[in-house]
């Protein structure tokens, strides 16, 4: 759908109480979750194996809590595979359904040979706690919530108080860059509050502007040229918000909620695409940052929870 309409259609829909059910809708009819192929998801997965690994943690007997599960909750699923205790995927919209639940299921089983290399796990245990996912007759929610992986959507972490000190890892894939950054201050400040000491935050966030999914005449940070009042008219509709904060500015707010940096990393576009940045297109308050500040696709950053005293937060 050319830009425009989209945008149209993101704020028609988006006035509409249930909006964010008939974007899904209209998603699994004509849209992306039309014969979707989790193969597009093979990245994510090996962006947070890497920064797990990068990061020095294992998800084997631990609690995890995902933030913005989205439709297909393959990370949580590989996890689980991987001996996870408890996982509790979140969402502020409620996007899992039973036949994405047997789509990533029927994804790792049919792939689990390349899975537990790319895990360094044995593919026999995988498969086993995978099958063992499958709903059959039952409702998925049950047959998960038994095995100790509960989703709640429409779920906002910031509106809940869950247990403090309870939760050993909170990731999240491709959903920071889609929250406000107040409400991002908010999540970072909870999720202090949830870890325990010793715990850490895992986040691989999309820093591009997801526009030129639709619209390849764009350039990767063409949404860096509008000040932040334009940016609001032009691209950023209720049902589809992009913060446009840059790597640096998630760093920084992690820093100033306590947490001491583990691991980072900025996934960069290639040279070429690269070279076609022009500076004097961009506004001026993104015109002067380092290039790996305009230029990076995905931002990993895994920071943790000292376990000497409470994170107290910086001024
Ligand atoms: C681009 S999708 C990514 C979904 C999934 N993690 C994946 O990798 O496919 C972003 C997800 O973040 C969710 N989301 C947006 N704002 C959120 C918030 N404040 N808290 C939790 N989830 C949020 C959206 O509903 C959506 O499911």
């Amino acid at each position: 759908m050319p830009d425009r309409k989209r945008l149209v259609a993101f704020r028609v829909l988006g006035a509409l109480p249930r909006g964010e059910q008939l974007l899904d809708l209209y998603r699994l009819r004509f849209g992306s979750l039309r014969g979707y192929n989790l193969e597009g998801q093979r990245g994510g997965l090996l962006e947070m194996v890497r920064l797990l690994r990068g990061a020095g943690r294992t998800v084997e007997d631990r609690d995890l809590v995902e933030i913005g599960t989205g439709w297909h909750p393959l990370l949580p699923t590989v996890f689980y595979g991987l001996g996870a205790r408890t996982i509790l995927m979140t969402d502020v919209a409620r996007h899992v359904r039973r036949e994405f639940i047997e789509d990533v299921l029927d994804y790792c089983l049919e792939h689990a040979q390349e899975i537990a290399e790319i895990v360094g796990r044995d593919e026999v245990t995988l498969k086993a706690r995978w099958s063992s996912l499958r709903p059959g007759r039952h409702d998925w929610r049950d047959v998960w919530k038994d095995r100790g992986i509960s989703y709640r959507a429409p779920f906002d972490l910031t509106h809940h108080r869950l247990p403090a000190d309870s939760v050993d890892i909170i990731f999240s894939n491709d959903c920071l860059g889609y929250i406000p950054k107040v409400t991002l201050a908010a999540l970072v400040e909870e999720s202090t509050r949830l870890l325990r000491p010793g715990g850490c935050v895992a986040h691989d966030v999309t820093v591009y502007d997801d526009r030129i999914i639709y619209d390849r005449s764009i350039p990767s940070w063409d949404f860096l040229s509008y000040s932040e009042k334009e940016w609001q008219r032009v691209g950023n509709p209720r049902l589809h918000f992009q913060n446009r904060c840059r790597p640096a500015e998630y760093a920084q707010i992690a820093a100033q909620h306590g947490l001491r940096m583990l691991y980072e990393e900025r996934v960069m576009f290639d040279l070429d695409e690269a070279k076609s940045l022009d500076r004097s297109n961009l506004h001026p308050d993104y015109r002067d940052l380092p290039a790996e500040e305009i230029l990076c696709r995905h931002y990993l950053f895994a920071a943790e929870k000292p376990s000497s005293g409470p994170a107290t937060k910086a001024p």
